[in-house]
């Protein structure tokens, strides 16, 4: 089954928790925290406290999306805060494999980032160390943009290489997802997908989640 990773990003921060209650007794297990620095990308969100705050209020898997320069430095405090997952970008840092590694030696699952115009032949040899690719369909940086459709051959691809290299990693996109343009994605070869203003961004929170769910029951993977 393909799973929904809502972006907390787009919710109302004032109403935090109260906007995560919303999503409860449905059939989600992860939610997606985005972390930016405003140098990495033009643009500051939560760090640490914001995320254990809400750990100790939810279950979910915490899927942790670091859009921040060196994350290395950073590596721990995130796990302690948290994380269940930590991706990095690709052009985050001198040597992902290295932090991809660190991330591991924590016990936690480590995922590989890029940007909308990063080569792919540049993360393909880090698949086979990650549990998860997360393909950025829109510039990082903030919610409510629009979905970028050559987006739809990067996953098909990288469906592709990690098919033919029997890999676990999975294939997660992040961007510009609404419950109007998921099934293509699915299509595609994504086994998560972010989604955030089309979410936490409506007045029906739950039933905007069950409306995805309902969506990837008639696409199952
Ligand atoms: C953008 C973030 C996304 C964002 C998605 O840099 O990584 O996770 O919150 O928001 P929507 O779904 O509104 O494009
Ligand atoms: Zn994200």
């Amino acid at each position: 089954m393909v799973e929904l990773s809502p972006s907390i990003l787009s919710c109302d921060f004032s109403k935090l928790q109260e906007n995560l209650d919303q999503t409860k007794n449905t059939q989600l297990k992860m939610i997606h925290i985005d972390v930016m620095d405003g140098v990495f990308v033009p643009n500051i969100s939560f760090g640490f406290k914001v995320i254990k705050d809400i750990r100790d209020k939810n279950d979910y898997f915490f899927d942790t999306h670091l859009m921040i320069v060196d994350p290395i430095r950073y590596i721990e405090r995130f796990k302690e805060a948290g994380a269940d997952r930590i991706t990095i970008h690709y052009e985050s840092c001198e040597n992902p494999l290295d932090v991809i590694n660190k991330i591991k030696s924590l016990g936690i699952e480590a995922g590989i980032s890029l940007r909308p115009k990063t080569e792919l032949s540049k993360i393909l040899p880090l698949l086979k160390e990650v549990d998860a690719v997360l393909v950025m369909s829109v510039e990082p940086g903030f919610g409510g943009q629009s979905f970028i459709e050559s987006s739809l051959d990067r996953v098909r691809e990288l469906r592709d290489y990690i098919d033919k290299n029997n890999l676990a990693c999975k294939i997660e996109i992040d961007g510009g997802i609404k419950t109007t343009n998921v099934d293509k994605v699915i299509k595609a070869g994504c086994d998560e997908i972010v989604s955030g203003s089309d979410i936490f961004g409506k007045e029906d929170i739950k039933g905007q989640i069950e409306k995805y769910y309902e969506i990837f029951k008639k696409n199952p993977l």
